[in-house]
């Protein structure tokens, strides 16, 4: 038998011990197929506000995902970005994202996906507390990498299972950001991205803060930080990052909870040297000064000698 058909054969049987993502996965192939249609078409773009754009696709295919999912498991909850909020009481609870990256989306740049993950909440849990991310689905159709994971049951690419980098430290990272589309003016990211990039191998901001987590998954960013996402842009991607064995936390190191909005990710080997440099950079030291033209100058006349 070649090793590809054994392969084959060893990720569909892993593929089966999952519970939830096989039927999910295929509501997010089927999603994404959706989107690679109305790109190939083109839709009209309206603005939600500022900067932030909606398409007839993010509504349309998050109605189709609501549908499918109420008719999968009827029992289970569905909290979308564009407005579904169907049974909030359930014991499971969906994050749904029918487009992460509708800003690229918009203008044909091909890095969006779908993004679901699954939250477990006991009967006495309170409103505000965060129950256990079970399952976790992120499809990009552009690729058609389906990346899934189950607690407990590990982290797949395409059924094959992946792992965090091994990088020890940020001078050898590649990290990535994003940049919120409403009140732009409000994030100081900017300043970040600039001391993050200096120290490292680089920062991407390729603008779907799903693929960005999954990808840290697996081990293709070393680490990911962002201000301002919510529930449907990252919980499917922290439970990829906790399974393929990284960790996530918010700047200051605390747990990472579902409404904590900023969110730090890494392969874990990195985490606390980043957590100390925001501590730093929020209290004013290491910044890096901006020159004034007179030094640029003086430095570009240096580099030509
Ligand atoms: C956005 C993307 C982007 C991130 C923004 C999100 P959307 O989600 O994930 O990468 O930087 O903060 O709002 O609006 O395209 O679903
Ligand atoms: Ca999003
Ligand atoms: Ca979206």
């Amino acid at each position: 038998m070649s090793s590809e058909r054994t392969n084959t054969g060893s990720a569909q049987a892993a593929e089966q011990d999952f519970a939830w993502t096989p039927k999910a996965s295929e509501i997010a192939r089927e999603g994404g197929k959706r989107l690679r249609e109305f790109l190939a078409q083109g839709v009209e773009t309206e603005y939600k506000g500022d900067v932030d754009l909606v398409t007839i696709a993010d509504r349309t295919v998050e109605k189709f995902i609501r549908t499918r999912l109420s008719e999968i498991f009827p029992e289970h909850g569905v909290y979308g970005e564009e407005g579904t909020r169907d049974r909030m009481e359930g014991e499971f609870r969906w994050y749904v994202d029918p487009l992460d990256g509708t800003t690229n989306f918009a203008h044909g740049f091909p890095q969006f996906c779908v993004s679901m993950g699954l939250e477990q909440r006991p009967a006495d849990l309170k409103p505000e507390e965060d129950g256990a991310l079970v399952a976790a689905v992120i499809y990009d159709p552009m690729r058609d990498e389906l990346f899934t994971a189950e607690r407990g049951k590990g982290a797949r690419l395409n059924s094959r299972p992946i792992h965090v980098s091994t990088v020890p430290e940020l001078a050898e990272a590649l990290l990535a950001t994003g940049f919120p589309s409403r009140k732009r003016h409000d994030s100081p990211n900017v300043h970040f991205y600039h001391e993050f990039t200096l120290r490292s191998h680089g920062v991407r901001r390729a603008g779907s803060a799903a693929l960005d987590l999954a990808y840290v998954a697996s081990g293709r960013l070393d680490a990911f930080w962002e201000f301002n996402l919510n529930p449907w842009d990252t919980a499917a991607g922290i439970l990829l990052i906790e399974e393929a064995g990284g960790s996530v936390t918010d700047f200051s190191g605390n747990r990472y909870r579902l409404d904590s909005r900023e969110i730090l990710a890494s392969n874990g080997k990195i985490q606390s040297e980043l957590i100390v440099l925001f501590e730093n950079l929020f209290a004013g030291r290491d910044l890096t000064p901006i020159p004034t033209p007179q030094e640029a100058a003086m430095r570009r006349a240096a580099r030509k000698r």
